[in-house]
């Protein structure tokens, strides 16, 4: 007997089957063998959320949930928050190397030219109502790019992808900035080509009357780095609906629509607005203990806190909370930064917290410094969307290119009626 099987006994029959095991884990689809007769469909795994479920294998991203470890191709994300730019992050994700300083080059002179955004765009955003909520309008219009570039639909064209995707990840903060103009009754900005990709997303949010506008070096660069902290993360939700999506073969816009309206709800990236609209709701210190009993007993999620992986500090939120200190330098501290530390602090300490290993999140802190650089909370979530997308589409390349790909169409178990009549008007109740 091979030692890689699992031995299983079904104790219904008594038969014993044997049942490969790879990378520590077992098909699903040979658990279809076990029957309690020939009719039988055979048995399926259980596994509603798919909290213990590989739905792929994947070289993009590796997190280890315990030891609390993130790498992006093998490189631990402190090194790259530390050493990198967002654009060589995004050129790791989608290519598996880092980029050679011609390659680098040649990758941001391609996104800095595919910032702009067709003028028929404006009139979509437009459209929107004065208080329609940025993450709404995002999701919108990365579905309607798809109208305008039907040849993404090629998407067995290697050549034709890459130029998708660097469209894609060019025209999301452009995207973002008119938004936020739209929602603000400003004018909207263009693109400025001699800035960086944080520092033209700054542009396209603030600039106002002056004649060019000149980034803060603190804030582009915090900016940045808060987009390789988000940059991606291995099957969370809204990847998994980018693959799922894709895996019905539309175009990637359409896909990345999906990835955005999963990000969208505060159990995942809409979190880090949740998270200040927390803060702001306990409002002083000297609350925090009715609010922490209010989450014991199931009134309420801290936001910010606990993870699906993670069940050590957040790497990403270490590294935002010594960001913070930066920017707030610039800005002024965050009112609300000494709540969120104390709120931290008694968490950190309360059983309830500690037996279910809830530490704070990326999305903890990441909302205190974007409110302080002056952005509204509904504009949050749309900064973790921008940076996300690099990760969505190096895990939607890789979905196409992975042999074992096919549509995504989860079984179920029935738990409904059996066959049964239709009943006339005149007999129901
Ligand atoms: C992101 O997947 C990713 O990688 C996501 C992300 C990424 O980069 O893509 O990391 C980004 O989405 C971070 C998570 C942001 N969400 C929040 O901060 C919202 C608050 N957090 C929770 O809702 C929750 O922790 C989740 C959604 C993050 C994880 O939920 P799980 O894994 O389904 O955990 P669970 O709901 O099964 O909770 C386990 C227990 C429960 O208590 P019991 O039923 O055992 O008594 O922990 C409790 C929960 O009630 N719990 C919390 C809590 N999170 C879990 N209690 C209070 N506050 C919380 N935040």
């Amino acid at each position: 007997m091979s030692n890689d099987t699992l031995s299983i006994t079904d104790n219904r029959t008594g038969s014993t089957y044997e049942i490969p095991i790879e990378n520590d884990t077992i098909k699903a689809t040979d658990l279809r063998q076990i029957k309690v007769n020939d009719e039988d469909f055979g048995m399926m795994s259980y596994d509603p959320a798919f909290g213990n479920t590989a739905s792929c294998k994947s070289k993009v991203t590796f997190i280890d949930g315990e030891k609390g470890i993130l790498r992006y191709r093998g490189y631990p994300i402190e090194q790259l928050a530390e050493k990198s730019t967002f654009l060589e992050v995004s050129s790791l994700l989608l290519n598996g190397e880092l980029p050679n300083k011609k390659e680098l080059e040649a990758f941001s002179h391609d996104i800095t030219h595919h910032t702009y955004l067709h003028e028929n765009i404006k009139k979509i955003i437009d459209s929107f109502r004065y208080d329609a909520h940025p993450m709404g309008m995002l999701m919108g219009t990365v579905a309607a790019l798809s109208t305008f570039y039907p040849e993404a639909k090629d998407i067995f064209d290697t050549e034709n992808n890459e130029l998708q995707i660097k469209r894609l990840i060019a025209k999301m903060p452009t995207i973002a900035g008119f938004s936020y103009r739209h929602i603000m009754g400003l004018p909207y900005i263009y693109p400025d080509n001699e800035l960086s990709y944080a520092g033209n997303f700054l542009n396209m949010m603030f600039k106002m009357a002056e004649a060019k506008y000149v980034p803060n070096k603190v804030i582009e660069k915090a900016i940045d780095v808060l987009f390789i902290l988000h940059a991606d993360h291995e099957q969370n939700c809204s990847a998994s609906a980018m693959r799922s999506v894709g895996s019905s073969q539309p175009d990637p816009y359409s896909a990345a629509a999906a990835g955005v309206g999963a990000l969208y709800g505060p159990l995942h990236g809409g979190a880090n607005e949740a998270v200040l609209e927390m803060l702001a709701e306990i409002g002083s210190k000297d609350r925090i203990p009715e609010f922490i009993e209010r989450a014991k007993k199931g009134e309420f999620r801290l936001m910010g806190f606990g993870h699906r992986v993670y069940k050590a500090y957040d790497p990403r939120a270490k590294i935002i909370k010594d960001a913070a200190h930066e920017v707030f330098e610039e800005t002024g501290k965050n009112p609300l930064l000494d709540i969120a530390l104390e709120l931290e602090r008694i968490a950190l300490e309360d059983d309830y917290f500690v037996k279910r290993k809830l530490y704070p999140n990326v999305d903890f802190y990441s909302g205190l410094i974007y409110q302080s650089m002056g952005l509204p909370t509904s504009m949050f979530t749309v900064l973790f969307a921008i940076a996300r997308t690099p990760g969505w589409l190096a895990q939607w390349k890789e979905m196409l290119e992975d042999p074992e790909t096919r549509i995504a169409r989860p079984r179920q178990v029935y738990t409904g009626y059996d066959e049964r009549d239709y009943v006339p008007m005149s007999k129901r109740k």
